[in-house]
C-alpha cells in the first residue's frame, strides 16, 4: 500500500513531503493522485497536494484538510461575544480554511475560564453567536463549529495578559470569584480556589446544561460541535486520575472516570441532528509519571467516545496538571494523532506546532490524521491557508478566495515563484 511506504519515509518527521518531491517528484505525484483519488471517491489523474482534498463527516463535506483550532480570546462581556469576535471570526473565515472553530464557549456564567469568555447559556448569545455564523455562510466557503465546554477546577481566573508571569490560570481576586465545580474538592494548584466535588444534582444541572447549549448552538446555525474534554477543564479532570479522586462509580478505572463525561456527550449527540457531525477535544497524554492518561489510554477514550456517536477525534494533550512535563517540537501531538487514529480505528484531527504547509501534507499523507488544526498560525496570518494555496498556484475548488481579494493573491502567487527561483539560482 503506497501509504505505509510514506508513512515509513516520513516517521521520523525529518523527511517530508516536499524533500520527498525533490527526490523522487514522479513517485510523490503517484501518492498525491492516490491519495486524491480516495478523498474523491474516484479516480484523479492530476496530482493534488493532499491537504487540498475534501474530507466528510456526515452530511457535511470540507472543501480542505485545515481547521483553525478553538482560541479563546478573553474578550466577551458577561459572556456575550462583541465586535471583537464578529470581525475575528469573520476574517479567518475568509482566510480559506475549510472549517473554523469557536473558541471554549461555556454552558454556564459558572462554567467560565475567565470573566472575559464567551457563553451559550441565553437566548442574547444565541443570537450574537448566530450573526458570526450567518456571515461565515453568507461571505465564504468554510465551516463553522463551536467547541462547548464547562471550566471545572480552572474556573474563576485572572485572563491570562493579566496573570503574575509567575502564577499560571491565576485565579481572581477573592471577592471577584465565583463558586467552581470538579470531580473531587482538589485545587488545580497550591494557590486555586477549592472546587466542590459534584454531587449527582451537580451533575444533572450541568448535563443539563450541556443540552440547552447544544440546542441553542443549532438554532443559531453551527455546523459541528465540539465538547471540550481536554485541558483539565470539567470534562477532562474526570477523565484524568490526576484530578479525579473519587470513591464512587465516577473515579478509579478508566471505565468509571469516563462515565460522567460519555453520559454528558450522549446527552449532546441525541440533542443534535444527526445530520450534524460532532468532535470531541481529548487530552491523549498527561505527560506524568504514576497515575496518569497515557497514549494507551487515549486510545480508549477515543473509541469511547467514537462508539458514543463522535465522528472526529481532536487529539491535543496535558495542561491536566501544573507538574507536567511534556516534550514540545514540532508536531509534537501528531505521534498521539497517529496512534489514535491506527489503533481505535478513529477519524482524527492533529494539532499542535503544526506551522508549515510541508507538515500538513507530510501528517495527511501519512495517514497521520484526517484534518490538521492550526491556532497560532491563524492569529499571526489569518489568511493562512490562501497564502499556501498561492505558494502551490492551486486555482482548484479546495481553496474559496473571495473575489475582493483576487488582486491581492496573484500578485502573491507570482512573488512567492520568483522568491523561490531566486533561492534556487543562489
Ligand atoms: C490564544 C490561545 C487560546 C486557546 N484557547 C483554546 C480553547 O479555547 N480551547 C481549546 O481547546 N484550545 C485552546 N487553545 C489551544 C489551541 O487550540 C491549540 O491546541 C494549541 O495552541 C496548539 O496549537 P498551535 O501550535 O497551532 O498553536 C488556545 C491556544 C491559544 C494560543
Amino acid at each position: 500500500m503506497p501509504q505505509f511506504a510514506y508513512a515509513c519515509l516520513t516517521r521520523s518527521q525529518r523527511v517530508s513531503h516536499e524533500n520527498l518531491r525533490l527526490r523522487d517528484k514522479d513517485w510523490l505525484e503517484g501518492i498525491e493522485k492516490w491519495f486524491a483519488s480516495r478523498a474523491y471517491g474516484r479516480e484523479i489523474t492530476e496530482p493534488i497536494p493532499p491537504m487540498f482534498t475534501p474530507f466528510s463527516l456526515r452530511d457535511m463535506t470540507l472543501t480542505n484538510r485545515v481547521v483553525v483550532s478553538p482560541m479563546s480570546m478573553y474578550s466577551a462581556v458577561e459572556g456575550m461575544p462583541t465586535d471583537w469576535h464578529f470581525v475575528h471570526y469573520g476574517s479567518l473565515a475568509t482566510g480559506g480554511a475549510a472549517l473554523l472553530y469557536t473558541e471554549m464557549t461555556d454552558v454556564s456564567p459558572e462554567g467560565r475560564i475567565t470573566p472575559g469568555c464567551p457563553g451559550i447559556w441565553n437566548d442574547e448569545q444565541r443570537d450574537a453567536w448566530k450573526r458570526i455564523v450567518d456571515y461565515v455562510h453568507a461571505h465564504t466557503g468554510a465551516k463553522i463549529a463551536m467547541q462547548i465546554g464547562h471550566s471545572g477546577p480552572k474556573g474563576a481566573t485572572k485572563e491570562p495578559w493579566k496573570w503574575d508571569p509567575e502564577i499560571l490560570d491565576e485565579p481572581l481576586d477573592e471577592q471577584d470569584r465565583w463558586p467552581i465545580l470538579a470531580p473531587s474538592a482538589l485545587p488545580y494548584d497550591s494557590y486555586s480556589p477549592v472546587p466542590k466535588a459534584m454531587d449527582r444534582d451537580d451533575m444533572d444541572l450541568v448535563r443539563q446544561q450541556h443540552v440547552d447549549a447544544v440546542k441553542r448552538a443549532d438554532a443559531a446555525g453551527f455546523d459541528m460541535l465540539e465538547l471540550h474534554a481536554a485541558h483539565g477543564y470539567l470534562m477532562s479532570s474526570f477523565i484524568t486520575p490526576v484530578q479525579n479522586k473519587r470513591k464512587d462509580e465516577y473515579g478509579g478505572s478508566l471505565e468509571n472516570r469516563l462515565r460522567y463525561p460519555l453520559e454528558v456527550f450522549g446527552a449532546m449527540r441525541e440533542a443534535w441532528p444527526a445530520a450534524k457531525p460532532m468532535s470531541v477535544r481529548i487530552s491523549a497524554h498527561d505527560w506524568m509519571d504514576g497515575d496518569s492518561v497515557t497514549p494507551d489510554e487515549a486510545v480508549q477514550i477515543a473509541r469511547a467516545f467514537s462508539d458514543a456517536g463522535a465522528d472526529i477525534i481532536d487529539v491535543s494533550s496535558g495542561q491536566t496538571s501544573h507538574e507536567s512535563e511534556p516534550i514540545f517540537g514540532r508536531m509534537f501531538q501528531t505521534p498521539l494523532s497517529d496512534k489514535i487514529r491506527n489503533e481505535a480505528h478513529v477519524a482524527t484531527m492533529a494539532v499542535g506546532n503544526i506551522y508549515e504547509v510541508d507538515h500538513v501534507n507530510s501528517i495527511l499523507a501519512a495517514g497521520r490524521a484526517d484534518l490538521c488544526c492550526l491556532a497560532r498560525p491563524h492569529l499571526a496570518d489569518p489568511r493562512w491557508t490562501l497564502r499556501a494555496a498561492a505558494q502551490y498556484e492551486y486555482r482548484g475548488e479546495a481553496v474559496v478566495e473571495p473575489n475582493q481579494y483576487f488582486h491581492g493573491y496573484r500578485q502573491l502567487e507570482l512573488n512567492l515563484k520568483r522568491a523561490a527561483e531566486m533561492a534556487i539560482n543562489a
